[in-house]
Order: structure tokens, then C-alpha cells, then sequence
């Protein structure tokens, strides 16, 4: 057994995340950030495929949907409006001794005992703390100039109902999404991309009438448990939660999470939830701008209500990586791979010359691999070590299909072509390659 094979299986996950350039500490050089994580070459190909998912999913693909990317920085009365500068708020305590901070929600038996689970010393008294992030917009640096950086897409959202509905007077129902970054001051970040300070969510507020909503949350429920079946996530470990009242955000009448069995167990992957016409209604008395809808056919005018299914794109990069990782015997060694749907690989296809020292293989392969790139697959090239050592480098990045340009190569225009997940080799034609991958590779 090798060192790496004695570690539990999450800290082999990031450390193929890291050592393959997925993820990586953020601000690493220096000590690293507190609930930062950057995304390297391959964590930002594996991120987009899943964004371009989404979006081709939920919004090109549909009539009833429209796009948006709003401004992470917002005039502070949004959030005033919605009750988030008073409200969006955690419990913190704080150990008398030690001074470590921990959200008393978290600490279960332990917060009754009011000792601290780091160093015994006695905890504090539980108090609100306010998760938004405070800047300043503009040279002045008092009260008059704080503003906040976004806790949740959602709102750039809802104040942009009236623009969408005034240029293109969309019928209800109807959605407006939105996908871009999120931040929340966490008291105690964790377990990777997690729970981060800086996070990116994929939102959609859909518009309903409000005899609709119970109708229009089962159609939503139905179909975020097919998109988690689409980004490959084993049905298994899907959990639906039913959120009871206390443990609702204020704004929320019915929340079903829909939770995945992380190895640090079942946690909140995505939320459902039906806002009534809460943020709507919110933003039309603070802003004094009517925010209703006019129904062309009746003429009748309402504050139309909310279903809003919300996903954390970090959290869906996680399960994806986590559902994907695999061990095998392959020969007498120990393999590890990503078993990534072809469609989120960061790579489809990769293309070797089998010695990199043989000008004729290393031409003939960069050729190939020329040809294959303008036929828009994502590919790789890679001379680098002895074969062996290529296939493992592709199978912990989840390449789908590597392609060797051997000496038969040179005599009958074969490739040799390796399939990632059984590591069966065969032999194709070059000039058919192109339709041979087409058919091994499903593209977002
Ligand atoms: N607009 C509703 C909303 O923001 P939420 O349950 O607070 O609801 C939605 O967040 C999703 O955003 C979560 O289900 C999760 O996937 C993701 N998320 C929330 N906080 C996060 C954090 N600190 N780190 C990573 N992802 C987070």
C-alpha cells in the first residue's frame, strides 16, 4: 500500500484536485484565505461544462426562461428591502479561552455544555452575526457609503423583474436566471468547496400566480432530481429534506433541500424553495416601484409569487469530483480515476506520440492533434514520461479517450485508442477518428 491509499478517500479527492490542477488553496503563497478556494486550468473547464449545462438546460433550451447577469454590488436599500442587513444572520459563539469562533448551530450537545470542542475552555454567550460581506462604493468612507457584496444571486434577480417584463412581456409563468458569484462571511468554513466565503450559485426565481406555486414546486422538484441525474450524481445519495419551519429563511414558505451523502455526511447540495411574492412585494413598498404584473387577456394586475430552485455550483463541482473518483486494479497497480460523464471532462480527448524522441511519431501526433482540436473537441497533448505514466495523469483528469500514435501508426494510418474507464485498447483508422469519438463523446 502506498502512503497516499493509508489517507481517508476525501483527502485523496483534494489532493488529486490540487496535484492535477482542479483546485487550489486561494492566496496559497501567502498562508492561503480563510474559505477561498481558486479553480486551476482543469477545475475551470470541469466548472463551465456544469454552468453551460445548466444554462443550455434551463434557460436556451426552454421558451419560458430569460437570462441575466446583474451586478455583484447592489444599492444597500436591496438588502435593507429584503431583510437581510437585519436578518441574514448566523449564531456565533465565541470561546472565552482559546477565542475560536463556532456557529452554536453546529455544535450540537456541546453548545448546552457551553465548552469548547477545541480546547475545553468555557464558550460565550450565543449572538447574532450578520454574514454579508461590507464595502465602500466610492472615495467616502463612512456609513453613507457602506454597500455589500451579494449573498445570493437571487436578488440581482428580482430587481430586474420589471426590466425583463418591460422589454420582452413575457407570459406567466415565467423564469429569469442567473448564474455569478455569492459571498457570505461563514463563521467556520469547511470541508473544501464546501462551505466557502466566496461561492458561485445557479438561480432561477420562477413567476407563478399564486394558486399555481404548489403545482410549479413539483414540477421543479422533478426536475432539479433530473438535473442532479444528468451531471451524473447516483441517486443514492440524493436525499430530499423537507425544511420545518423554524429552520426556513425568513422569507421562505415551503424549502425542500436536496441533499447529498458527502463523505462528511448528508449536507445541503441544493434548496427549493417558494418565496411567495415576499422579495417582489419588498422591493415595490421600499423602492415605490410598482412591481406587479398585468395579465394582457384579463387585465388583472397582482404581485406575481416565487418558486425558486437554487444550486451552488462549487457544491455541484464537489459531489461531481466526489461521485467520480474511482479505484481499480489495473495490472498489479492501484488506479485512481475520475469517472466523469464525457460531457463535464475537462478534457474529451487526449493525443500521445508513443516516444517523444522519434520526430516522425511526435509530427504525425501533433497533426492529429491539430485536426481533432478544429473539430472543436477538447484535447490534450502529451509526450511527457512513458505511456503508462500519460494514462494516469488523463484517468485522474478524467480524459475519456486517449489516442497513441505508435510505429503501426506509420505503416496503416491506426491510432491506437484507450478508453479511460475499462483501459481496453483499439486499434481506428485515422481518417475515421473524427466520427469515432463523435460517437464515444456526448458535448454539452
Ligand atoms: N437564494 C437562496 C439562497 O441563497 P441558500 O440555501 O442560502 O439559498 C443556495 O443557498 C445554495 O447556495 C445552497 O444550496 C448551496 O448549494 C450554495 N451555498 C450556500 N452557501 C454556501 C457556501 N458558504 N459555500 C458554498 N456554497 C454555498
Amino acid at each position: 500500500m502506498t502512503k497516499e491509499q493509508d489517507t481517508p478517500v476525501f483527502d485523496r479527492i483534494v489532493s488529486l484536485a490540487k496535484r492535477r490542477g482542479f483546485v487550489y488553496q486561494g492566496s496559497e503563497i501567502y498562508g492561503g484565505l480563510g474559505g477561498t478556494w481558486d479553480y486551476g486550468p482543469m477545475g475551470v473547464r470541469l466548472k463551465n461544462n456544469i454552468k453551460n449545462l445548466w444554462w443550455k438546460k434551463f434557460v436556451d433550451d426552454r421558451m419560458d426562461m430569460y437570462g441575466v447577469d446583474a451586478a455583484i454590488i447592489m444599492n444597500p436599500r436591496v438588502w435593507k428591502a429584503v431583510g437581510h442587513v437585519d436578518g441574514f444572520t448566523d449564531p456565533l459563539c465565541e470561546c472565552l479561552k482559546c477565542k475560536r469562533r463556532f456557529r452554536t448551530d453546529h455544535l450540537g450537545e456541546r453548545a448546552e455544555s457551553k465548552k469548547c470542542p477545541e480546547c475545553g475552555g468555557e464558550l460565550g454567550e450565543s449572538r447574532q452575526f450578520n454574514m454579508m460581506f461590507e464595502t465602500h462604493v466610492g472615495a467616502v468612507r463612512d456609513s453613507s457609503s457602506i454597500a455589500y457584496l451579494r449573498p445570493e444571486t437571487a436578488q440581482g434577480i428580482f430587481v430586474n423583474f420589471k426590466n425583463v417584463v418591460d422589454s420582452f412581456h413575457p407570459k406567466l409563468p415565467f423564469g429569469i436566471a442567473q448564474i455569478g458569484k455569492a459571498f457570505r462571511n461563514e463563521i467556520t468554513p469547511r470541508d473544501f468547496l464546501f462551505r466557502t466565503r466566496e461561492f458561485e450559485q445557479m438561480e432561477i426565481e420562477y413567476f407563478i400566480r399564486e394558486n399555481e406555486w404548489e403545482q410549479y414546486f413539483e414540477v421543479w422538484r422533478k426536475d432539479m432530481r433530473e438535473w442532479t441525474k444528468s451531471i451524473g450524481l447516483a441517486q443514492k445519495n440524493i436525499h430530499e429534506l423537507e425544511v420545518e419551519g423554524a429552520d426556513r429563511a425568513h422569507y421562505s414558505k415551503r424549502t425542500i433541500d436536496f441533499e447529498y451523502s458527502f463523505p462528511f455526511g448528508r449536507k445541503e447540495l441544493y434548496g427549493l424553495a417558494y418565496r411567495t411574492d415576499f422579495d417582489l412585494r419588498s422591493h415595490s413598498e421600499a423602492s415605490s416601484v410598482d412591481l406587479s404584473y398585468q395579465d394582457v387577456e384579463s387585465g388583472e394586475r397582482f404581485v406575481p409569487h416565487v418558486i425558486e430552485p437554487s444550486f451552488g455550483l462549487d457544491r455541484t463541482v464537489l459531489a461531481v469530483l466526489l461521485e467520480g473518483y474511482t479505484e481499480d486494479t489495473l495490472g498489479d497497480e492501484i488506479r485512481r480515476y475520475l469517472k466523469l460523464p464525457s460531457y463535464l471532462a475537462p478534457v474529451s480527448v487526449a493525443v500521445f506520440p508513443l516516444l517523444r524522441n522519434k520526430s516522425e511519431l511526435v509530427t504525425r501526433a501533433h497533426a492529429l492533434h491539430e485536426i481533432l482540436r478544429k473539430k472543436n473537441f477538447v484535447t490534450a497533448f502529451d509526450d511527457n514520461g512513458n505511456i503508462g505514466k500519460r494514462y494516469r495523469r488523463q484517468d485522474e483528469i478524467g480524459t475519456p479517450l486517449c489516442i497513441t500514435v505508435d510505429f503501426t501508426t506509420l505503416e496503416d494510418d491506426t491510432v491506437t485508442v484507450r478508453d479511460r474507464d475499462s483501459g481496453e485498447q483499439e486499434r481506428v483508422k485515422q481518417d475515421e477518428l473524427g466520427m469515432y469519438i463523435e460517437e464515444r463523446i456526448s458535448r454539452v
